[in-house]
């Protein structure tokens, strides 16, 4: 391990954050429902993307031969646990706002649950491929959280546009956890298998997968928003948003596919601990969890 992430290591701890949402508008970026909705995604992916992070982990941790990585990959369960629930609490309040997720979420369910969830393979080396297939999926796919996390807690752009304070700390705390662990589940991958062509192939799934479901959730709130008479969304929208600050840029995503895919690829050259430590240090929702968890002990 080099120095730099020997010194960048945290002890991962979940923060158990609450929200309040009724304050929050429909469009919670004025005036850009895209950008509000494109982002809203996360909301629909999230809850069963990152229970199913935390079902797949459960299984692996008997594989681990590592003390301190195993350390980090219960550390990492208790805050995806944590970022799904989160995630999963805002529901409610789009449905209150007129726009119901569920059939949406119903496919994502599936998704997760029947398309990548255990399927009924005898123990033995079927069973341990398909394991190490899905920890590679979440490598993989860390990759983007990462990317996510680091965009948006430098996404100065939303605050300047008036984005609501309530869902700017949710993505900003959720982001700094994501940006915080973001080498365990590589590190992991790399520990219990790290083949090159598992990483590459896994790349191209987890990528196509989450192309399909973020255009498709984009396009499902933008056709079911009550206050849009005729929503779309386009690839033209997520670029001219990208230019302006309100999303990641078109080529700052394209970059980061080499990226993941070099020899010399570790997450900790992507994003930086100290900004996201920073963060969660005057994040209103992570202090308010900390004075609570001070408060009961
Ligand atoms: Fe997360
Ligand atoms: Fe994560």
């Amino acid at each position: 391990m080099s120095n730099t992430q020997a010194s960048e290591r945290v002890a991962l701890k979940a923060r158990k954050v609450s929200f309040s949402w009724e304050e929050t508008p429909l469009h919670w970026v004025p005036g850009d429902p895209f950008t509000t909705h494109t982002i809203n995604v996360l909301h629909l992916l999230l809850p069963a993307g990152e229970r199913w992070f935390v079902h797949v982990y459960k299984q692996v941790l008997p594989y681990i031969r590592d003390d301190r990585l195993r350390e980090d990959v219960i550390g990492f369960i208790g805050q995806e646990a944590m970022h799904s629930q989160a995630h999963d609490e805002v529901l409610p309040h789009l449905r209150e706002l007129g726009l119901d997720p569920t059939p949406y979420t119903a496919q994502v369910d599936w998704f997760f649950e029947k398309l990548l969830g255990d399927r009924t393979l005898p123990p033995g080396r079927a069973r341990r491929w398909w394991l190490m297939e899905r920890v590679a999926i979440i490598a993989a796919i860390e990759h983007y959280t990462a990317f996510l996390g680091n965009w948006v807690l430098n996404a100065g752009e939303l605050d300047r546009r008036g984005a609501d304070p309530t869902m700017l700390d949710l993505l900003r705390w959720h982001g700094a956890e994501e940006v915080e662990h973001r080498s365990v589940a590589f590190d992991l991958f790399m520990h219990v298998d790290g083949s090159y062509r598992r990483r590459v192939r896994t790349w191209a799934t987890a990528f196509a997968a989450i192309v399909f479901l973020w255009q498709r959730g984009a396009r499902f709130f933008m056709e079911n928003d009550p206050t849009l008479i005729d929503g779309k969304a386009s690839f033209k929208d997520l670029y001219v948003r990208g230019r302006r600050g309100t999303l990641p840029t078109t080529g700052d995503m394209i970059k980061s596919i080499p990226r993941y895919l070099s020899h010399s690829y570790h997450p900790s050259q992507e994003g930086s601990t100290e900004q996201a430590v920073a963060y969660l240090a005057s994040s209103p929702a992570a202090i308010a969890a900390l004075a609570a968890e001070k408060g009961a002990a």
